[in-house]
């Protein structure tokens, strides 16, 4: 493979947002393994950040909460990313990936899909690849179902295994949600079958298409956003994880308009009609003792971009990033 060099010193630091699915309706699987999904997006302002930069041997390094749990091989989805733009660049250059954690892991944010994502965008520049935000995403959608929209971030009605993006415009509201971490994370993989057969045993109910929450996102009122959100999932994590059902309550009591299991969970997610009311959501919740975390966040935040004065700034140690 030939080597063509890049700057020495050269750093890229960039970042990509959680998501919530506002709503999701899964299909039957299908003969790939996957189901066809119907959902809605939205980025919030939680940040996965990764560097990438030129080192001696390849090396993932992982810092922030829960970062034991984050494999650092190549099965790591920002080294996957990096794998695959550094072949197509036809570089063998060996790349130090640092990454620190803002967004749950094992969560159903979709952490690692935004580990992905920013691993890509960083990549790309630090190679001087020039990729568009299409190619971008079309590299993205090879890696997981969740990896276009973290690049792409707003909100957006996702379709197929989730990685057909239609930007939704007209949602840019600014929305509040309380996020409630729970004490260990369900596997996606283990969710969507436990859906599979609890389907199997039983006729389950099903949120359908998001055509109510697509109109009530445009006309800017809480409480129909609110009344409009469902995650076909969440019965799925309730089975696999019962106690999911006193955050569930213990967030519905605080007031809020509504709280649902954010994709394949267990992270639950309570939409807010403003700040103020997120913020005495979070409280009376942290102090009901259901959940590991909670914290406030607002969406739509933007997707993956590089840090400004995180380019070629070789002073910048992994820690000053943290
Ligand atoms: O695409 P990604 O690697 O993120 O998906 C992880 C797992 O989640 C898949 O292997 C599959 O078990 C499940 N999945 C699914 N249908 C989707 C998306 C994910 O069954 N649309």
């Amino acid at each position: 493979m030939p080597h063509r060099s890049i700057p020495a010193g050269s750093c890229v630091t960039a970042v990509a947002p959680a998501k919530i699915n506002l709503h999701l309706a899964v299909g039957d699987v299908r003969a790939d393994g996957y189901h066809d999904l119907v959902t809605v997006y939205q980025a919030l302002d939680m940040w996965e950040k990764v560097t990438v930069r030129p080192a001696d041997a390849d090396v993932v390094t992982v810092a922030g909460p829960s970062a034991e749990q984050v494999p650092t091989d190549r099965t790591n989805l920002a080294a996957r990313a990096v794998d695959l733009l550094r072949e197509e660049a036809g570089m063998d250059l060996p790349l130090a990936i640092h990454i620190v954690k803002g967004v749950p892991v094992a969560g159903g944010m979709a952490g690692g899909s935004a580990d992905a994502a920013a691993a890509l965008v960083a990549t790309d520049r630090l190679l001087g690849m020039g990729l568009s935000r299409r190619e971008l995403e079309e590299r993205a959608a090879r890696l997981g179902s969740d990896i276009p929209f973290c690049v792409r971030g707003g909100t957006a009605l996702g379709t197929g295994r989730g990685e057909a993006l239609a930007t939704l415009l007209h949602a840019s509201t600014r929305r509040y949600v309380v996020v409630a971490t729970a004490r260990g994370g369900l596997a996606t993989p283990a969710v969507y079958s436990e859906l599979d057969r609890l389907r199997a045993e039983r006729e389950m109910p099903r949120v359908g298409d998001a055509e109510g929450l697509v109109r009530a996102l445009g006309d800017g009122d809480p409480a129909t956003v609110a009344a409009t959100m469902g995650n076909d999932l969440e019965a799925a994590a309730l089975s696999l994880m019962p106690p999911l059902r006193k955050t569930l309550r213990a967030g519905m009591e605080a007031g809020d308009l509504h709280g649902i299991v954010s994709g394949s969970g267990p992270t639950c997610a309570f939409l807010c009609g403003d700040a103020d009311t997120a913020l005495a959501v979070s409280l009376e919740l942290a102090g009901a003792g259901v959940c590991r975390t909670v914290r406030v966040a607002s969406g739509p935040a933007g997707g993956a971009h590089v840090l400004p004065g995180r380019e070629n700034n070789p002073q910048d140690e992994p820690e000053d990033l943290a």
